[in-house]
């Protein structure tokens, strides 16, 4: 009885949960006047609770399912509760909060956390749809599963970071890019903002919205005026022998044979920040790290774990954190790969806000668990560009 209760209640929970999002959080209406309305309103409901019933049944079914299929392949060395690894505090920002979701899945199983491991599956379902969980996770298991028999490949990876730095600061680009700095910097308006560096990136494109130009301009012409734009400068793209002034709102950076490109390296004014009270974030999510702790030596799981946290931690200011968490992860995935994967999906969110999210987010995740499912060293494929996006 006492079991039907709580089933029960998740039921409850998750229809409406469901239904807050479906009406985008209109209130309840508290009582009908017009019966022809009310009886459809309640026919609606009958339809919609058949629905979480469905996608209850399914979540209920993939998690057992995945519970098999990983027995005895991740041996989790671990104390966290279930309530810790389910909650690792990195909620909020859309692109991590998905691709975190993806990630935990299979961790959750692993440690005996079906119940919370049913509910994200339930949360995946309303973000990417049913189908697309169950492809995205069993590319993940199947990752997993042939990681387990792959040396380590950490010697060699971070020799391959030393050799590209500038393609690193890229990814941090495309990942604040993200994380929604160009927004925040909108508000900010180029005042905490200073822009003091400039980076040249080899071998990459910088796309996004051109300034109008009334002439070519040199490089030196381009930078200075780029500069004094301040934040709202992106950096610049070469054309030919000129040069042209890209906007930050919705720019990215992907890997590209035959051009080069520079960013604008911009930082908070820090000591102006402090002056003026606004509260700093401290850097050390605790319950994060004892998330990490546990996940940081699965195979395929760490990498998009790292990413997923990146971003998380971009989105919260935490650059230190955020860089150290893409290090790790072009130990798994060359620059060149996460920069065109992690461009793509701010190209496509940048540009399509809102609506096309979803997609963007999708064809960014879809990209990135192909490329690991390939052996060799990741080239970018020109072909997989549409309109400055990634296509599935
Ligand atoms: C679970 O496994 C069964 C048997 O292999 C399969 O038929 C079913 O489609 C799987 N369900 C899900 C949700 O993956
Ligand atoms: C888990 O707890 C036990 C005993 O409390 C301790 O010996 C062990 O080191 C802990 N393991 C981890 C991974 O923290
Ligand atoms: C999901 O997959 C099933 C079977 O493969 C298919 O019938 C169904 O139309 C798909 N649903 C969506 C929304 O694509």
């Amino acid at each position: 009885m006492a079991k039907w209760d709580s089933k029960l209640k998740l039921l409850l929970l998750i229809h409406l949960l469901l239904s807050d999002l479906a009406f985008g959080k209109a209130p309840f209406p508290q009582s009908n006047p017009n019966p022809s309305i009310a009886t459809k309103t309640s026919q609606s409901a009958q339809v919609e609770s058949q629905e979480v019933e469905d996608a209850l049944s399914a979540a209920h079914e993939l998690v057992s399912n995945l519970s098999t299929s990983l027995q005895g392949h991740l041996d989790l060395q671990s104390n966290a509760s279930c309530a810790e690894l389910a909650n690792g505090g990195w909620r909020g920002s859309a692109f991590s909060q998905e691709l975190l979701g993806l990630t935990m899945v299979p961790v959750l199983v692993s440690a005996g956390c079906l119940f919370e491991a049913q509910d994200l599956v339930m949360q995946l379902y309303a973000d990417l749809g049913q189908n697309d969980t169950h492809d995205f996770l069993d590319d993940i298991v199947m990752l997993i599963k042939r990681g387990e028999k792959r040396e380590s490949a950490h010697a060699n990876g971070f020799q391959t970071i030393r050799k590209s730095q500038h393609h690193l600061q890229a990814v941090l680009f495309n990942i604040n890019q993200l994380a929604g700095v160009d927004e925040r910097a909108a508000v900010y308006n180029g005042k905490v903002w200073q822009c003091k560096r400039w980076l040249m990136v080899k071998a990459s494109n910088l796309q996004g919205q051109a300034t109008e130009q009334i002439k070519p301009l040199s490089l030196e012409e381009a930078k200075q005026a780029c500069r004094r734009m301040g934040i709202q400068c992106a950096g610049l793209r070469r054309d030919s022998d000129s040069y042209r002034i890209i906007l930050r709102p919705g720019s990215r950076i992907v890997p590209s044979s035959n051009s080069d490109s520079w960013i604008q390296d911009c930082k908070f004014g820090s000591a102006r920040w402090r002056r003026n009270g606004v509260p700093r974030h401290r850097c050390v999510n605790e319950n994060e790290k004892r998330v990490y702790k546990v996940v940081e030596w699965i195979p395929a799981v760490s990498t998009l774990y790292n990413l997923g946290t990146a971003v998380y931690y971009a989105s919260v200011n935490c650059y230190g954190t955020a860089k150290e968490r893409a290090i790790f992860t072009t130990v798994d995935l060359s620059t060149d790969a996460l920069m065109a994967m992690t461009g793509g999906t701010a190209g496509v969110a940048g540009y399509a806000l809102g609506a096309g999210l979803k997609t963007g987010v999708k064809a960014g995740i879809k990209y990135m668990l192909n490329n690991m499912k390939e052996e060799e060293d990741l080239l970018m494929n020109q072909n997989s560009w549409v309109n400055g996006g990634l296509t599935d």
